[in-house]
């Protein structure tokens, strides 16, 4: 194992400490032994290729160049620099009719300097030819799960692990289906399954499966699990209708692709706490005291932080949703674990505290069934305040940059949520009535909020709790980046 790179790549010995949560002496004793524990093999090899260096996750050996020359003086260098290679993107063709136009688009990823492999369905396989696939990429097209050969050589898994993005274009509403389901019978859907590179996709159809509400309901799944979709456009189909279903244009295909190549987007190299779901007080052994909160919108806004390249930790309460992807999560149940879990992902550039802390626990939690002793007999419960999340992360050593909480209130939503930045010394507050029998927000696909700054209070429009987190990510990077991103 080539260590010095290998540290030198990952910024450092102090940085290889932390990653690995061992003193000075560990790392030097690595780098005696000229190896690495098994153990941790798998961070070392996630946090090289979220620096876009690319390693053999078993032997970590380097996949891409290594010049021994400094870059500036010619001269040999005693600490080899790694130049990363170009990215690789694994483009899957599904079987529509636009699957023609992928040719153009390998075309253009390629002008872009990336790599291209290309898996095909079999039904793509009826609009275009393997050959012409790899004639353009340059690449073996694969096509079979079970292909001995390619097994041998190139297997699924390291097909799924090689790719720094992979593309789904054509996406069909079959193989959308499919990888919201987590079905895995082919070739390009067991991929799907075995990755956790990002992925876009760029779904083509008849306008009739696009609005279906299966075909809607796969694509939020998709999306709130971290998959980025480009299109479909509208306009003239080749099926003679016209409405939402075309293949986007391959150059805003391009640009998508850009964007969801690791480093590429705006919260790059930052790193953001988020803490979701409800809390669990423990009453005994069986009971609990808890809240409504679903989790959906602190889960969305993780997405949605990953997505512009933050590294995310998760802190979540007790949900009944997928965890998502690219996200490392922190699962917790009462306010205290909440709290020692906050803390011990600090520093970090960005704090969004969405998840519903319970505000008391019960002070004497009996460690067994609590049991009827007559009639009319109930224990009283002595309940304590729970430790303040959102204030101790603003009032921290290590402040966050930003610290943004969320106020659920059922009256006098804006005075309370005013008061509430105020004095719990955060930046924004989004405040929402959670009141309005009518209009449920926890559990609910969406949201309303007011957004309360030092600069006044801004009300936004009812939207999904996605677009939601999208927005309010976009400002993340506004203020933190001046940068302005489509989302
Ligand atoms: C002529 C023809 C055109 C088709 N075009 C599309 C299309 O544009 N989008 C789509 O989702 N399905 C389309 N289909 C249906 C898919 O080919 C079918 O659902 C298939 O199972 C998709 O498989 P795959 O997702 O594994 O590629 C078309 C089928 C035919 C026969």
């Amino acid at each position: 194992m080539d260590m010095d790179a290998i540290i030198d790549a990952l910024g450092g010995a102090t940085q290889v400490q932390t990653l690995l949560g061992v003193g000075p002496s560990a790392v030097s004793n690595y780098r005696a032994r000229g190896q690495f524990p098994e153990y941790a093999r798998v961070r070392i090899w996630q946090a090289l290729k979220a620096r876009g260096v690319t390693v053999d996750p078993e032997t970590l050996a380097f996949a891409d160049k290594i010049s021994t020359n400094d870059a500036n003086t010619g001269q040999h260098s005693p600490h080899p620099k790694i130049i990363p290679k170009s990215p690789q993107i694994l483009l899957i063709i599904s079987g529509g009719i636009a699957a023609y136009k992928s040719l153009e688009l390998i075309r253009r990823i390629k002008d872009k300097g990336w790599q291209v492999r290309c898996i095909m369905t079999a039904s793509a396989e009826q609009f275009i030819t393997p050959l012409s696939v790899s004639a353009l990429s340059g690449e073996t097209t694969y096509t079979q799960l079970f292909s001995l050969t390619d097994e041998a050589e190139m297997g699924h898994i390291r097909l799924a692990r090689e790719a720094d993005a992979i593309v789904v274009a054509p996406a069909t509403a079959n193989i959308m289906a499919k990888a919201a389901y987590g079905l895995a019978d082919d070739l390009a859907s067991t991929v799907l399954l075995a990755s956790d590179a990002p992925l876009l996709m760029a779904p083509a159809m008849n306008p009739f499966m696009w609005a279906h509400p299966a075909t809607q309901a796969n694509q939020r799944q998709l999306h709130m699990r971290g998959v980025r979709f480009i299109g479909p456009d509208s306009g003239d189909m080749a099926c003679g209708e016209d409405g939402a279903g075309r293949l986007a244009d391959i150059p805003v295909i391009i640009d998508a692709i850009d964007r969801i190549l690791p480093g590429q987007g705006a919260l790059n190299g930052m790193t953001a706490l988020v803490t979701s779901g409800p809390t669990h007080e423990p009453i005994d052994r069986v009971r609990y005291i808890a809240n409504r909160s679903s989790g959906k919108q602190g889960h969305a806004i993780a997405t949605a932080l990953a997505r512009q390249g933050a590294k995310v930790t998760l802190i979540s309460g007790p949900v009944d949703i997928p965890p998502p992807a690219g996200v490392h999560v922190v699962a917790v149940e009462t306010a205290r674990q909440m709290h020692t879990a906050a803390l011990a992902a600090m520093p970090a550039d960005i704090a969004v505290c969405a998840a519903a802390v319970g505000d008391f626990s019960v002070a004497d939690a009996a460690n067994h069934k609590i049991k009827k002793t007559g009639d009319n007999d109930a224990p009283s419960l002595t309940l304590r305040q729970n430790p303040d999340i959102l204030a101790t992360i603003a009032a921290h050593q290590m402040r966050p940059r930003l610290v943004i909480g969320f106020a659920a209130e059922t009256d006098d939503v804006i005075n309370y949520a005013t008061a509430k930045r105020l004095r719990k010394k955060a930046d924004w507050i989004l405040a929402n009535d959670v009141g309005q029998n009518d209009k449920p927000v926890f559990g609910s696909e969406h949201n309303m909020v007011h957004l309360v700054t030092e600069y006044g209070v801004e009300p936004w429009p009812e939207m999904s709790k996605h677009d939601l987190a999208d927005q309010l990510v976009k400002r993340i990077a506004k203020d933190l980046t001046a940068k302005e991103i489509s989302v």
